[in-house]
């Protein structure tokens, strides 16, 4: 008996497939596009009861060699998986309007030359998930020790990804995410080095790209939200200087405390009259937030949109205007809109979870989770002090910039910038398009250390997922050594 025993246990061992084969897709109910390299979802625990999801899509082209993008999406509390479907993997919704469940081959798709690691951060985001309530609380240390024991796990069943060039993304709070996450690898990278006898392999890790990403909390959000307006026309001089003069402040989350004197209340006030019919993400764009939710265009207000419960909070009494106006935003726009099933609600199906290796009784499918919003803290730090330190290793850093977001600014970055005290290397040049030849798609500007500032004229919050053609080719080059801006 106990020789049987042994045998079937050996033979189970041996037809045990590897963890990423048991997360491999192959097929997602509602799409009828064949998958044109391989795709993997799962779970890895980073916790015993703390489980966090992935879509892993490997490149199209040169998966062997081609560079590995990790991605992040903000909030905290906004789902990244939902990007992938949104836009950036080789499938995607065919209406950015509805987002139903409806797709096509997406021929921009970050998967031409890069394979990405979508990753749903922190628990109750997307479909990542806590056994128990008190496991769920997140800071931006606590949340980058468990992406680098993911990531332990995750590349231990891929140790051949050790090879390619590692890059971390991340959108608005990702901001935080994506320095973090760079910052805990190097940490676990420089503690190898110690121990000339270990047999683990370095990450091979070359930098992140941080979009409209939260960088240094005396700057953005907010503080700079008026500076932005003020260069968008919207203000008569005389308000904003007073602003300006009376040094008014008010903090992300609370983390310093709000330097409110004298006047700032009522000069608050008076922008918000100004401004409060503005739309806070994208200057330029219709304000959609103003419309009843079954009346409204989502193409602007989609994943990176932010939970506007904790503004709301901060601003209570200052009121910017079109913060109290703005309804929460859990999709619902989207959910009332769209004729067929949406997006949303595709990946909340029992069909699609199981699938994507999501066990339906455990978890409901969160897009931009308050929960998630409300167990993260962050701390005062923000992410700046990470740039100081990853410049002097080697990493290429980059930060980009839609230059009509007002929530996380240009005049913002501008500051915090002019704080790091660069050596510029390349001054302000025009990026040009490559498909509409000479029509300008931003800016760039380089610092010695290999820390880049690209803008994109015209984009808002969700830059990095706007000008489809450009800002893929921007990113390719990027992440090869290749000219940047692309000429080709
Ligand atoms: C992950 O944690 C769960 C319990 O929450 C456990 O059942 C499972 O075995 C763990 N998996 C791994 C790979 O450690
Ligand atoms: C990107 O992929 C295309 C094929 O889709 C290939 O022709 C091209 O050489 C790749 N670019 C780089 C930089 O590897
Ligand atoms: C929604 O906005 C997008 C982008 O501005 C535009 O292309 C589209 O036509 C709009 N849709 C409707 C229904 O207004
Ligand atoms: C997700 O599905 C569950 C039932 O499986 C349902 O109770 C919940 O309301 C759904 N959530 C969304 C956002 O559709
Ligand atoms: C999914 O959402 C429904 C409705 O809000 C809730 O009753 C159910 O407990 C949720 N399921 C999980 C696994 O969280
Ligand atoms: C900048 O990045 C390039 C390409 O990765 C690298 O070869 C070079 O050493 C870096 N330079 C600095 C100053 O870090």
């Amino acid at each position: 008996m106990k020789v049987q025993g042994i045998l079937i246990a050996s033979l189970l061992c041996g037809i045990a497939l590897a963890q990423n084969e048991q997360h491999r897709v192959t097929k997602i109910p509602g799409i009828d596009i064949e998958f044109k390299s391989r795709w993997y979802s799962g779970y890895y625990n980073v916790t015993t009861y703390q489980q966090r999801h992935y879509l892993f899509i490997e490149s199209l082209n040169k998966p062997e060699t081609d560079p590995v993008l990790v991605f992040f999406n903000g909030g905290p509390g906004a789902a990244s998986i939902m990007v992938a479907f949104g836009y950036n993997s080789p499938i995607v919704v065919k209406s950015r309007v509805t987002f139903e469940a409806d797709f096509q081959e997406n021929p921009h798709t970050w998967c031409n030359n890069a394979s990405v690691l979508f990753i749903d951060n922190p628990a109750d985001v997307g479909y990542s998930y806590a056994e128990r309530e008190k496991d769920a609380h997140t800071n931006d240390f606590s949340f980058a020790r468990d992406i680098l024991t993911f990531m332990l796990a995750f590349y231990g069943d891929w140790p051949s990804l050790y090879n390619n060039p590692l890059y971390i993304v991340g959108i608005s709070y990702g901001g935080n995410y994506a320095p973090y996450t760079t910052w805990a690898l190097h940490q676990y990278n420089q503690e190898l080095k110690l121990d000339a006898s270990t047999s683990k392999k370095p990450f091979p890790l070359k930098g992140f790209i941080a979009a409209n990403g939260v960088t240094d909390f005396e700057t953005d959000p907010y503080i700079q939200t008026v500076d932005a307006y003020n260069a968008h026309n919207a203000l008569p001089l005389a308000l904003f200087k007073q602003w300006k003069e009376n040094g008014c402040r008010v903090y992300w989350q609370g983390v310093k405390p709000d330097r409110l004197p004298g006047p700032c209340k009522e000069l608050a006030q008076k922008i918000s009259d100004n401004v409060g019919h503005m739309y806070i993400y994208d200057m330029l764009t219709m304000n959609e937030e103003l419309k009843p939710a079954s009346e409204r265009n989502t193409t602007h207000l989609q994943s990176t949109r932010q939970n506007i419960q904790d503004i709301s909070r901060i601003i209570k009494d200052h009121r910017f205007k079109q913060f109290m106006d703005a309804p929460a935003c859990d999709g619902e726009g989207i959910l009332q809109q769209s004729n067929g099933m949406n997006i949303i609600e595709w990946l909340n199906s029992t069909e699609v979870k199981t699938a994507l290796h999501v066990n339906p009784k455990k978890t409901n499918f969160t897009m931009i989770s308050e929960t998630a919003f409300v167990n993260f803290h962050s701390g005062r730090e923000s992410s700046r002090w990470i740039y100081e330190q990853l410049v002097h290793y080697g990493y290429k850093l980059m930060h980009l910039m839609g230059d009509t977001d007002a929530i996380l600014s240009l005049p913002g970055a501008w500051q915090w910038i002019k704080a790091m005290n660069l050596p510029v290397t390349r001054e302000w040049t025009p990026w040009l398009s490559v498909r509409d030849e000479g029509q300008l798609v931003g800016y760039l500007k380089e610092y010695s250390k290999n820390f880049t500032l690209v803008t994109v004229h015209g984009s808002g919050h969700d830059a990095l997922n706007s000008k489809d053609s450009e800002v893929p080719q921007l990113i390719r080059n990027f992440i090869f050594d290749l000219p940047i801006p692309p000429t080709s």
